[in-house]
């Protein structure tokens, strides 16, 4: 009866390392997958995750329950407590639902589903471009995507006018899709000021925020900081919708760990829009699981784990950094043609490199180079050892 199942192509991003994986060359570089490496090319466990572990582990009183529908209390106070500040009315005020979901692409389906049921405008604008997965989010759970204008790839910048315009454009309580810092796959934010000439724009509109916030702490390596375009939306007294995820800022990848949160008008609409977020959750996958969020509230709740996780954040955030200061610095040293100063001008974990496909295919073929084929390079999967190799790469694809 499946016999006319046809194969599916594999995820843009994921599939990189599914072909990455299969090739035998030693000299193989994956930069596809937004994945941290340390500067040996290995994953990283964070010092203060195994920490946080070490105490559930002794901790013989922890059981293996079931968590409710919402998730982890503690985890969803400190994770809202993370990203709107210790001090946000909108907690002070119990105008702010948390749900623990799974990662960040789990919060944003849950949001997804929320607004399809229960918001009287299904279309959602999202950044072009934006992360491969955010279209197919939102149309499966049943919304309208259309996109505004972001990156101008004659500046490798923003297109901050062309933003202004579509986000202008757009029918009144329209969603839109923000990535709340280190813009993937482009690495462009828009700057304070943008910022709020984006929030004025929005609110006169009446236009809803959605901000995917996947990279809290890894745009400029502190956590307050890169919260700041939140937190902006959040004083004017707006509602909006935020999606949290702990895999890259804690490499809790495989954990799937993450909280929704909606900031709503009143402590009495908060608490009915969760009743229904319960409804969401419960058909699809009935209640989180409990590891990851255990590990997560045990590094918020104490002041020395948390200290030591911002320097770790902040080091990993440094040593991205610096990558793109040898990238750029080896493609000069080669003569390669071209401006390269986005790459140390761009944030967060990518550079948007500007190679086209056909560049991206000649890499992968000639230097066993893997990279998602819009020219994405994820900056944490290189190490010094591996900017010379990478850096001929692109002097060859560029020059050929
Ligand atoms: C990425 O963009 O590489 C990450 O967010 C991982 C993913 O799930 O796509």
């Amino acid at each position: 009866v499946f016999s006319h199942v046809v194969r599916a192509p594999e995820d843009p991003i994921l599939g990189v390392t599914v072909a990455y994986n299969k090739d035998p060359s030693p000299v193989k570089l994956n930069l596809g997958v937004g994945a941290y490496r340390t500067e040996e090319g290995k994953p990283l466990v964070l010092n203060v995750v195994r920490k946080a572990e070490q105490q559930l582990a002794n901790d013989r009183s922890r059981v293996k329950e079931y968590l409710p529908i919402v998730g982890l209390a503690e985890f969803n106070k400190l994770s809202a407590k993370l990203i709107f500040g210790a001090d946000s009315p909108a907690i002070r005020e119990n105008r702010v639902t948390t749900v623990q979901c799974l990662s960040g692409t789990g919060s944003l389906r849950v949001g997804a589903e929320f607004l399809a049921r229960h918001y009287h405008q299904r279309i959602i604008y999202i950044p072009l471009p934006t992360w491969g997965n955010h279209p197919k989010v939102f149309t499966l759970a049943g919304l309208s995507v259309k996109t505004y204008r972001y990156y101008d790839p004659a500046t490798h910048g923003l297109n901050f006018q062309g933003m202004l315009e579509d986000l202008g454009s757009a029918p009144a309580g329209a969603i839109v899709l923000l990535h709340a810092c280190a813009h993937n796959p482009t690495g462009v934010d828009p700057t304070l000021q943008q910022w709020e000439q984006i929030r004025k724009l929005m609110s006169s509109k009446g236009l809803l925020p959605f901000f995917d916030s996947a990279y809290q702490g890894f745009a400029s390596g502190s956590l307050d900081a890169d919260a700041q375009s939140v937190r902006m939306f959040v004083a004017d007294g707006s509602e909006c919708f935020v999606a949290q995820s702990y895999a890259k800022n804690l490499g809790l990848y495989g954990e799937r760990v993450g909280a929704l949160s909606i900031v709503c008008k009143t402590a009495d609409v908060a608490g009915r829009v969760e009743s229904q977020l319960k409804l969401v959750i419960r058909p699809m996958y009935s209640n989180p699981p409990i590891h990851g969020a255990s590990i997560v509230a045990a590094i918020l709740r104490d002041r020395d784990l948390f200290n030591e996780w911002t320097i770790e954040l902040k080091g990993m955030a440094d040593r991205i950094i610096s990558m793109r200061h040898q990238l750029f610095d080896a493609l000069r040293a080669r003569g390669t043609p071209g401006d390269w100063s986005h790459i140390i001008k761009q944030i967060g974990m990518f550079t948007f490199t500007g190679l086209n496909s056909e560049q991206v295919a000649f890499m992968t073929r000639e230097y066993h180079i893997y990279m998602t084929s819009d020219g994405r390079i994820s900056m944490a999967g290189l190490s010094s050892k591996t900017v010379p190799h990478l850096a001929d790469a692109i002097h060859a694809a560029v020059t050929r």
